[in-house]
């Protein structure tokens, strides 16, 4: 039997990348017993040096857990933690709730909880908006499907890594606000770039631009953040360009399977395409800007 909600709850992670490592961090300052597992095993080296345990396979981080918690690349990365050899659900405890945090595809979502229904566990997915920034400061916002029941239990342990999380409806529903949040990210930054590039091209300074934006209702918070690396150039990938492109295609293919057109999205996609297959580095989606710069 799950433990009531709170810090006796033993957490496992799967997936220190970028969110997972300060996510876990914060879990630990919380106070929740923490086992994690990683791919490449020496980005667990934070978290061990902070309390957390090191499990030899997504198994045996699964079956330590009453709440399991993964965030992963991509739909490929959560199918092999969940289903290779050794893989989480075969040791994820009855009784347990399971909780994925990374960006897949609604179906990907429902398959899951179908799997966790078969072995007596509750699935939530609960993809996440906010950044590393909000990853690390303890204010993400998460995108939340799943019954009512399992959503009130896990509110404690959201509370933990984030500052807001909205029941969306039936298992999948998180994932697709989250991939119709991050069209409307992609298409901001991707217009900016693009009306940049027309003013830079005109002869005035960029700068000038954004100064006027940000008295306009052009203003928006993810350009606030966003605005300065794109003038200057910078890219150290936040959010890697190599995963919101990897989001537009799941959007467009949600939009496929229901025949609903996303013209601006499918357009948007083709130009973080054109970055992601000259990039010779890992970027953040501000470098869609290179599209101009060539
Ligand atoms: N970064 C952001 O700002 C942000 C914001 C909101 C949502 N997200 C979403 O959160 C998820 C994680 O993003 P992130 O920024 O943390 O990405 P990341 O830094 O690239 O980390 C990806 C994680 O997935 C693991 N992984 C990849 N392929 C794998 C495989 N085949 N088997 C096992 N593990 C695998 C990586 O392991 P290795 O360490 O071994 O490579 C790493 O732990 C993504 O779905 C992303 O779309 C990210």
């Amino acid at each position: 039997m799950t433990p009531a909600p709170g810090p006796q709850q033993k957490i496992g992670l799967i997936g220190l990348g970028l969110m997972g490592r300060p996510m876990g961090l914060n879990l630990l300052k919380a106070g929740y017993p923490l086992t994690v597992w990683n791919r490449t095993a020496s980005r667990a080296e934070a978290l061990v040096a902070a309390g957390a345990k090191l499990a030899k396979s997504p198994r045996e981080v699964a079956a330590s857990a009453d709440v399991l918690l993964t965030i992963v690349s991509d739909p490929p990365a959560l199918e092999e933690v969940l289903w290779s050899k050794d893989g989480a659900l075969s040791g994820l405890r009855r009784g347990s709730i399971y909780i994925d945090s990374s960006t897949v595809s609604p179906a990907l979502a429902r398959k899951i909880s179908a799997a966790c229904a078969e072995r007596g566990a509750r699935f939530l997915d609960a993809p996440v908006t906010g950044g590393t920034w909000g990853a690390e400061k303890g204010e993400l916002v998460f995108m939340v499907g799943g019954d009512a029941e399992t959503f009130k239990a896990a509110e404690p342990l959201l509370g933990a890594m984030g500052k807001r999380w909205f029941h969306l409806g039936p298992n999948g529903a998180g994932q697709i606000i989250k991939l119709a949040m991050n069209m409307i990210l992609a298409l901001e930054v991707d217009a900016l770039a693009e009306a940049l590039a027309l003013v830079t091209g005109a002869g005035i300074q960029g700068e000038k631009l954004v100064e006027v934006m940000q008295s306009s209702m052009a203003r928006a918070p993810v350009l606030d953040v966003k605005a300065p690396l794109l003038l200057k150039g910078e890219y150290a990938p936040s959010f890697p360009l190599r995963l919101m492109h990897k989001d537009l295609g799941l959007a467009l293919d949600l939009a496929n399977q229901i025949g609903v057109p996303l013209p601006a999205t499918a357009a948007a996609r083709e130009t973080y395409s054109a970055v992601k297959g000259a990039a010779k580095e890992d970027l953040d989606y501000a470098a869609v800007m290179k599209f101009w710069k060539k």
